[in-house]
C-alpha cells in the first residue's frame, strides 16, 4: 500500500485540521495509507512521527490549531537537515509529502522538489491571506471574523469614552487582516504595510470625524504598517529560520502620536494570537476539506511539485516554485474603498 506523509509548518491556523481530516479520509477511500509528521519539517528532521487512521481524525474538523503540532523549523538551516529530511522519508517508506503551510514552509517544500524529494504536493495556509496564486489562503476567513467582532467590541467602549482606539492586527508584510476586517468592523482609517504611514493625515482624518459631531474613532494598524523613513517596529531584531523578525508594536507608536498631536484620550488593543486561535469558520472548514481532498487526488495523479488553490470558487493546482515566488499585496482596489469610509 502506497504511503503519503502529511505534515503542518509555520504558524499555526483555524482551518488546518479540517485539511488533515479531509486527506486521511480521502487516502482511506484511495487506499493509501497516512503518516502524520509532528511539528512540520522538525518532524521529519528528527523522525516524529504518528498514525493517522479513521479513529484520530474523528471529531478534528472543529477544532482549531492542528493536531500534528508545528514549528518554524528550516531543515536547511540546520546542520546535516536536509539529509536528514530525506533519511527519514526513506526509512518511514513515504511515497509522497503533503506539506501544509505558508510562504516559509511551502518555500522549503519548492526547494526539496528540486533536491531529490520530486513527490511533494502543496497547500498553502496562513490567516495573512498573503499567498499568491490563490485567491484565499484557509484560516484567513477566521481570523479576520475574530478581528472583525474585537472591533465591534472596541467601538462601544471608544464611543462610551469618547476615545480613540488603535487596534493592532496581524498580517506580517500584507494589509489583508486590516483593510478587510477594517471594513467589516467600519473603521474609520486604517494604516497598512504597502502604504507608508502619514501621520498628519491620520491626525486630519480624526478632526475631521470630531468636526461633524463623532468624538470616538477607531484606527485598524496592521503590524506590519511603516513611517516613510522609519523601519518596521519589532518586538526583538532576531531573525528566525527563515529570516523574519517579530512584528509588533507599531500600534502604541501610532496611539502616543495620535494623543499627542490631537489632544484625544487614545487607547491601543494589540489583538495578537487571538487572530490565529479558535474554531474554524464555515468557510475555513469547507476550503481546507476542498484542499485535502485535491492534494490526495494530485498524488493519484502523480501531479507532484504542485501546489493546491482557490482560483474563484474552483480548486485548482499551481506551481509550487510560482505559488511561493513573491507575496500577495493588498488589492488596491479593495482599499480605495476602505478609504471613502475614512475620517
Ligand atoms: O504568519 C502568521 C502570523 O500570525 C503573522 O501574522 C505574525 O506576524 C506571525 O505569524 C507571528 O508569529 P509567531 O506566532 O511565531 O509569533
Amino acid at each position: 500500500m502506497a504511503k503519503i506523509g502529511i505534515l503542518t509548518g509555520g504558524g499555526d491556523c483555524p482551518g488546518l485540521n479540517p485539511v488533515i481530516r479531509a486527506v486521511v479520509r480521502k487516502a482511506h477511500n484511495e487506499g493509501y495509507e497516512i503518516i502524520g509528521i509532528r511539528n512540520g519539517w522538525k518532524g521529519l528532521i528528527e523522525n516524529n512521527t504518528i498514525t493517522l487512521d479513521l479513529a484520530s481524525v474523528s471529531g478534528i474538523l472543529p477544532k482549531g490549531g492542528t493536531i500534528l503540532g508545528t514549528s518554524r523549523t528550516n531543515p536547511y538551516k540546520k546542520e546535516g537537515g536536509v539529509d536528514k529530511v530525506k533519511e527519514t522519508i526513506r526509512a518511514l517508506g513515504i511515497d509522497a509529502l503533503i506539506a501544509v503551510g505558508g510562504e516559509d514552509t511551502l518555500g522549503v517544500a519548492s526547494r526539496l522538489v528540486k533536491d531529490g524529494i520530486p513527490s511533494i504536493v502543496g497547500v498553502p495556509k496562513t490567516i495573512d491571506n498573503d499567498l499568491s496564486s490563490t485567491d484565499y489562503t484557509f484560516g484567513f476567513d477566521t481570523a479576520l471574523n475574530t478581528a472583525m467582532e474585537c472591533i465591534d467590541r472596541l467601538h462601544t467602549t471608544a464611543e462610551s469614552h469618547h476615545r480613540i482606539i488603535v487596534v493592532e492586527v496581524m498580517g506580517r508584510h500584507a494589509g489583508w487582516i486590516a483593510v478587510e476586517a477594517g471594513i467589516a468592523g467600519g473603521a474609520d482609517i486604517i494604516l497598512i504595510p504597502e502604504l507608508p504611514i502619514d501621520i498628519e493625515e491620520v491626525c486630519s482624518l480624526i478632526h475631521k470625524r470630531h468636526s461633524r459631531g463623532k468624538t470616538f474613532s477607531i484606527v485598524v494598524v496592521a503590524e506590519g504598517a511603516q513611517f516613510k523613513e522609519e523601519d518596521m517596529v519589532t518586538q526583538e531584531q532576531k531573525l528566525d529560520e527563515f529570516g523574519h523578525v517579530r512584528l509588533g508594536g507599531i500600534g502604541e507608536k501610532i496611539a502616543a502620536l495620535i494623543e499627542k498631536k490631537t489632544g484625544y484620550e487614545t487607547r491601543v488593543s494589540v489583538l495578537g494570537h487571538i487572530q490565529r486561535g479558535g474554531s474554524p469558520s464555515a468557510f475555513d472548514r469547507i476550503l481546507g476539506t476542498r484542499f485535502g481532498v485535491k492534494a490526495v487526488e494530485l498524488i493519484k495523479n502523480k501531479k507532484f511539485g504542485r501546489m493546491v488553490a482557490l482560483a474563484g470558487k474552483n480548486i485548482i493546482d499551481v506551481s509550487l516554485e510560482e505559488a511561493v515566488k513573491e507575496l500577495k499585496t493588498i488589492d488596491k482596489e479593495l482599499y480605495a474603498i476602505a478609504k471613502e469610509f475614512f475620517g
